[in-house]
C-alpha cells in the first residue's frame, strides 16, 4: 500500500493548481454531504413520532432559510471565479510557447518539431519552457491525456486543437488516449519524455527520436505547395487568381458574403480542404478541394509554410530553406513558372502590350 497513490505525479506549473481546486470541491461536497446526511437522521431521532396521534407543527425561520441559501450561493461563486480563472490559465497558450505538431490516428500520436523532428508515441519536451501543441486527427476523434501534466483535451477531425503545458520535473510520464477511439485505443499510448534544456537541444540537434536531417515543416509545406501548384494561383509577391498569401496569417479577411473572419490555422486548413466555403471577397469560387490529396501531417505543414510567409512587411524570401536544398525552387522561380503557367486574370490583359 506505500506505493498507492491518489495523484499522479505533479510535473507541471498548473498541476498543483488543478489539484487544489479538486481538493476545495471535494472538501466542500464531503462536508456538506455529512452535514446534511447527518442532520437528517439528528433530526429522525430528535422529532420522530412518540404517540400514535402525534401531529407536528409547523416552523419556519427566515434568519435560517436566508443563511443556507446566501452561504451556499458564496461558496458556489468562489468555485465559479476559482474554476474560470484556472481554466483561462490553462486555455490561454503563452506568445513564446514553443511549437509542436500532434497528430493522432488510429492507433498512435505522431510528433513533429518545428526543426522536422519527428516521433511516434514519445515526446521530447524541456523543462520550464511552455510547450503549446497543435493537434489534428486523422480518423475519428482521439483524447490527448496526460495525467502527469494536468492536460487533457480531445482531438477532433476537421479542426485543430490547441493546448499548452510547461513541464517542471524531468522525467519520463504516460500520455494516453482517453477517448475510446477503435479496437487498439488501449493500445494508443506513449510517454512524454522532460529533459532539462540542454539535453533537450543535444537531443534536438542528434535528429531527434527518428536519426538523420529532417525537413522542416515550413520547407516540407514549401515543398507542397510548388508539388501541389498552389503557387500556380497564390503567388507570393502580388495578386494572382487566388489571394496572395504572404502576410495573410492571423489578418482579418473580408468574405464574399460581408463577414470578416481571423486567418488562423482552422480556417486556413478550411480553405485547402473546403475552398468554396468561406469565398474571400474579390475572388471566384475556382480552386479545388484538396480533401483527400493531403493528409493531416501535410496539411500542418502546408499552414506552417503559410504561417512563415509572416506580415507583409515581411520579406518573403527569409523562409527559403538552405540554397541547394534538395527538391527546392526558389520562390522566384516558382514565380516565373507560374506567370508561365497561367494565363494572366481578366483584369489584366487590358495591360498587356
Ligand atoms: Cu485514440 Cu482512443
Amino acid at each position: 500500500m506505500s506505493h498507492f497513490q491518489l495523484f499522479p505525479e505533479r510535473a507541471s506549473t498548473v498541476a498543483g493548481h488543478v489539484d487544489t481546486l479538486f481538493a476545495f470541491l471535494t472538501g466542500v461536497s464531503l462536508f456538506f454531504t455529512l452535514l446534511i446526511f447527518g442532520l437528517i437522521i439528528f433530526f429522525a431521532v430528535k422529532y420522530r413520532r412518540r404517540a400514535p396521534g402525534e401531529v407536528g407543527t409547523p416552523t419556519s425561520s427566515v434568519a435560517l432559510e436566508t443563511a443556507w441559501t446566501v452561504i451556499p450561493f458564496g461558496i458556489m461563486l468562489v468555485m465559479f471565479v476559482w474554476g474560470a480563472s484556472l481554466y483561462f490559465t490553462l486555455y490561454r497558450v503563452p506568445a513564446d510557447a514553443l511549437e509542436i505538431q500532434v497528430v493522432g490516428k488510429q492507433w498512435m500520436w505522431k510528433f513533429q518539431h518545428m526543426g522536422g523532428q519527428r516521433e511516434i508515441n514519445e515526446l521530447h519536451v524541456p523543462t520550464g519552457r511552455a510547450v503549446k501543441l497543435v493537434m489534428a486527427s486523422q480518423d475519428v476523434i482521439h483524447s490527448f491525456y496526460v495525467p502527469a501534466f494536468r492536460v487533457k483535451a480531445d482531438v477532433v477531425p476537421g479542426s485543430y486543437r490547441t493546448i499548452w503545458f510547461e513541464a517542471t520535473r524531468p522525467g519520463t510520464y504516460h500520455l494516453f488516449c482517453a477517448e475510446y477511439c477503435g479496437l487498439q485505443h488501449s493500445g494508443m499510448i506513449g510517454h512524454v519524455i522532460v529533459m532539462e534544456p540542454a539535453q533537450y537541444q543535444a537531443w534536438l540537434s542528434g535528429g531527434g527520436a527518428a536519426g538523420g536531417a529532417e525537413t522542416s515543416p515550413v520547407a516540407a509545406g514549401h515543398k507542397l505547395f510548388l508539388d501541389l501548384g498552389c503557387h500556380t494561383c497564390h503567388h507570393l509577391n502580388r495578386q494572382g487568381i487566388g489571394p496572395m498569401l504572404t502576410g495573410l496569417f492571423g489578418s482579418r479577411v473580408q468574405l464574399q458574403n460581408g463577414q470578416t473572419v481571423v486567418a488562423d490555422d482552422d480556417y486556413v486548413r478550411e480553405s485547402i480542404v473546403d475552398p468554396l466555403a468561406k469565398i474571400a471577397a474579390g475572388f471566384q469560387p475556382l480552386m479545388p478541394s484538396f480533401q483527400g490529396r493531403v493528409d493531416e501531417e501535410q496539411l500542418m505543414d502546408l499552414i506552417t509554410y503559410i504561417k512563415s510567409l509572416g506580415t507583409q512587411q515581411t520579406q518573403a524570401v527569409t523562409v527559403l530553406p538552405p540554397q541547394g536544398a534538395p527538391g527546392t525552387a526558389t520562390l522566384s522561380e516558382a514565380w516565373q513558372g507560374a506567370a508561365a503557367a497561367v494565363p494572366a486574370p481578366p483584369q489584366r490583359t487590358e495591360t498587356q502590350p
